[in-house]
């Protein structure tokens, strides 16, 4: 039995295709893994402390066993919370809207208050960085206006799914599939067929996984 976590990063709501597709991939892990426990984390409900110059001091005060104040251990605690709700997942389900060749800024506010030292992955002098979150799976269910599928020749650089790769890899989780309902910024009968497309391939992904 696992627990998945999907972590939504569109506000569209019910016109989000991202959202659409993350919600196939998990309507056929339902009938696949019928005892597994679910949970999302919505990037635009969840309140997620700002990560700024005095978090950044709570950090250090915590974590170098300084002089913490009482205000900067619940500061800091406040980010914990949110990082060990995301480090108890098994399995991970993003919908993932490209804005900007990117990824949503609030997404961007998430990873950066989840991926804490100690919680996720550690550093010495003599391992250098090792992720604590081996084992773990992740499922990307994308969109995008363009095409930035593999053999299309996109006029700009796709940096959303390097990013959530490489930050994915640096914690220990494992990119076990990916799907895009993409381009969309095409005429409606084209869409309609992307969408199909998309979603067949989500579903069948979530079955055989
Ligand atoms: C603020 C913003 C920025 C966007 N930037 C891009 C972009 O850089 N490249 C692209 O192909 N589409 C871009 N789009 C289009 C979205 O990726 C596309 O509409 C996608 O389907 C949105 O996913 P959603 O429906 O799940 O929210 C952008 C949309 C918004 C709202």
């Amino acid at each position: 039995m696992a627990h998945v976590l999907h972590v939504s990063a569109s506000p569209g709501g019910e016109d989000s295709r991202s959202l659409a597709l993350a919600d196939a991939f998990l309507d056929a892990w339902r009938q696949a893994h019928p005892a597994d426990t679910h949970e999302t984390a919505d990037v635009w409900n969840l309140e997620l402390p700002e990560f700024d110059a005095s978090m950044i001091a709570a950090k250090f005060a915590v974590l170098r066993a300084q002089d913490a104040t009482a205000e900067q251990e619940a500061q800091w605690d406040r980010a914990v919370r949110v990082s060990q709700q995301f480090n108890r997942a098994d399995v991970y389900v993003f919908s993932l809207p490209m804005w900007n060749y990117g990824l949503p800024y609030r997404l961007k506010h998430y990873i950066d208050i989840v991926t804490l030292p100690g919680q996720n992955w550690r550093w010495s002098r003599d391992e250098g960085y090792q992720p604590l979150l081996s084992g773990k799976r992740a499922f990307l269910m994308y969109s995008s206006a363009g095409d930035f599928s593999e053999g299309a020749t996109p006029q700009y650089q796709d940096f959303q799914k390097p990013y959530m790769r490489q930050w994915l890899r640096f914690l220990g989780i494992e990119v076990a599939g990916e799907a895009a309902l993409a381009p969309t910024l095409t005429d409606p009968d084209n869409l309609t067929r992307i969408r199909e497309d998309a979603t067949a391939r989500a579903r069948a992904l979530a079955a055989r996984s």
